[in-house]
């Protein structure tokens, strides 16, 4: 699971450079007579982009501010519509809603992702971007996805708020469109409490949304923050420093929480295996997941709840599937009234998939009892 357990006195040494060498300015922007050359914010991006191989980084207040964000660099807006998938949480269609386009889900395939075929008779017209999500961190099919953007000329972002350092053919999940979002929720790989980045292509979509993310501030370097100039409004989606330091801070821990990640996944993996009746969720060929979570499905949903309860009675809970299905499918939005749902449990066919799995936590720390305990509770179920 993540970035929190890692959490120690090295993201308190970072915090200190604000106070010991900033002056102590919490703000991204400005006040050079007092902070010096402290930017952390600024510093973060640098490094993010960096290690994901990206171009242009904008680092922001949250994951759903950087779907919102993404949206808006775009020039999306009223009479659009954006596609996403029915598995995701409730933030990915909530940013659709928030910038006045019309919210549109596909069915899942076994990759839990976004169907290709159901994308494919979802389009219409009005369609200007699609958001693949790489749910709890296992790739999308994007290699397909990609394929249907570029023909009907459609934006691709991804959500790539749980698939840090996942990748696809040798590039980073969060790359391969054309803008990636990404959070630092205290549930993520790598925390700042509340953040988001966004990583992108084209450099006009990187200053359109760096300006919009600051109502509109285009941070001009000849004249002064206040006289600043402006083409179009915005809002206020900034990350601070104080976010902004704890962010460079677990960055540098990254590699090892991931590579951790992948090793207790796999220690997992081998006592889950020994059960022929379990089925591992699809990875799309060429794929490397981010080791979030390891989910599997049951022969029918029974069983999947049956595992969540004993496993819940031996004092661990499962990670959003089955117990958490309310916020993270679409088929239960009946209170976001622009996706339109004539009744609760609508996609029908995604949610029949998706009442059979069960999705483990992974975690940096992983109990010594914890695998055994998975395995003794398939035991017992099945
Ligand atoms: C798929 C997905 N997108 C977006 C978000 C929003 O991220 P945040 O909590 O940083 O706003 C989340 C949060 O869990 C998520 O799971």
């Amino acid at each position: 699971m993540p970035g929190f357990e890692t959490i120690d006195k090295q993201e308190l040494k970072h915090l200190k450079k604000i106070f010991q060498n900033g002056g102590g300015v919490l703000f991204r922007h400005g006040f050079e007579k007092i902070r010096g050359r402290s930017f952390q914010v600024e510093e973060f991006e640098k490094k993010f982009a960096k290690r994901f191989k990206s171009k242009y980084a904008l680092a922001v207040s949250s994951g759903t501010a950087a779907l919102r964000v993404a949206l808006a660099s775009l020039g999306i807006g009223k009479n659009d519509e954006v596609i996403t998938q029915s598995f995701t949480f409730v933030a990915t269609v909530e940013a659709i809603v928030e910038s006045g386009a019309k919210p549109v889900c596909t069915e899942i395939d076994d990759t839990l992702n976004m169907c290709p075929n159901d994308l494919l008779k979802k389009i219409s017209k009005k369609t200007k971007a699609i958001i693949l999500v790489h749910m709890l961190g296992s790739p999308g099919n994007i290699s397909e996805v990609k394929k249907i953007c570029k023909r009907k000329n459609i934006y691709l972002i991804e959500d790539t708020a749980w698939g840090i350092g996942g990748m696809y053919k040798k590039k980073f999940l969060g790359t391969i469109g054309d803008i990636g979002t990404f959070s630092f929720d205290f549930a993520k790989t790598i925390t700042t409490g509340e953040g988001g980045m966004l990583l992108f292509k084209k450099k006009q979509h990187f200053l359109k949304a760096k300006a919009w993310h600051d109502h509109g501030h285009e941070n001009n370097p000849k004249v002064p923050r206040w006289e600043d100039t402006r083409q179009s409004s915005g809002f206020n989606y900034r990350m601070t420093e104080l976010q902004g330091a704890v962010g460079i801070s677990q960055l540098k821990k990254f590699n090892n929480i991931f590579n951790k990640h992948k090793k207790n996944k796999n220690i997992i993996l081998k006592k889950i295996k020994k059960f022929k009746e379990i089925r591992i969720r699809d990875l799309p060929n060429n794929s490397i997941d981010a080791a979030e979570a390891l989910i599997f499905s049951l022969k029918n949903q029974n069983l999947a709840r049956r595992f969540r309860k004993i496993f819940f009675d031996k004092g661990y809970s499962t990670k959003i599937l089955p117990e958490a299905l309310d916020w993270h499918f679409a088929g239960k939005w009946t209170h976001i009234k622009e996706l339109n749902l004539k009744k609760s449990n609508s996609y029908k066919k995604s949610l029949k998939k998706i009442n059979k799995y069960v999705s483990l936590q992974i975690f940096y720390k992983m109990k010594d009892d914890y695998p055994k305990k998975i395995e003794s509770t398939l035991r017992q179920i099945l």
